[in-house]
């Protein structure tokens, strides 16, 4: 079947099966492979993307679901002159990646997260992260990047 879909702004279509996973059409069909994924188990959060605006782990909707929505993925994070945004430039300044495989999905969850709290807690930014795995960093300077991007005070060693 065809779905169509807002991608980043630009309308863009596809032929899918009807169990093709949105992520797999995101990288496969779309070519955009900032979205990972780093499970099968719907868990580690490597995958997350928006779609109509929320939080969404792209491995766990068919695209078919997602035909005639609006979606974001990383590719469409930066800023329109190609710098980086203020999440993203958080991130690098406060080493808050290390391999960098959960990243894009780390820095969709913390743009969802600042949406809607635009200035959270250290502990309501680690909730929220709860479903994002980085198996690298500790989390400890993907929280304080995400404190600096809230354009919070930013501890020297992150709460626990
Ligand atoms: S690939 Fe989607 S949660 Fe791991
Ligand atoms: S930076 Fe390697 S998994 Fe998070």
């Amino acid at each position: 079947m065809k779905v169509t879909m807002t991608v980043n702004g630009k309308s863009m279509s596809g032929e899918v099966e009807g169990r093709t996973l949105l992520v797999t059409f995101l990288r496969e069909e779309l070519g955009l492979t900032g979205t990972h994924v780093g499970c099968d188990t719907s868990q580690c959060g490597a995958c997350t993307v928006h779609v109509d605006g929320k939080q969404v782990k792209a491995c766990t909707m068919f695209a078919a679901e997602a035909d005639g929505a609006t979606v974001g993925t990383i590719e469409g994070q930066a800023n329109k002159d190609g710098s980086l945004n203020v999440i993203q430039q958080a991130f690098q300044d406060h080493h808050g990646l290390q391999c960098g495989f959960c990243t894009p999905g780390m820095v969709m969850a913390a743009a969802s997260l600042l949406e809607v709290n635009p200035k959270p807690s250290e502990s309501e930014i680690r909730e929220h992260l709860q479903g994002n795995i980085c198996r690298c960093t500790g989390y400890h300077n993907i929280v304080k990047a995400i404190l600096a991007a809230s354009g919070q005070e930013v501890p020297a060693v992150a709460a626990e």
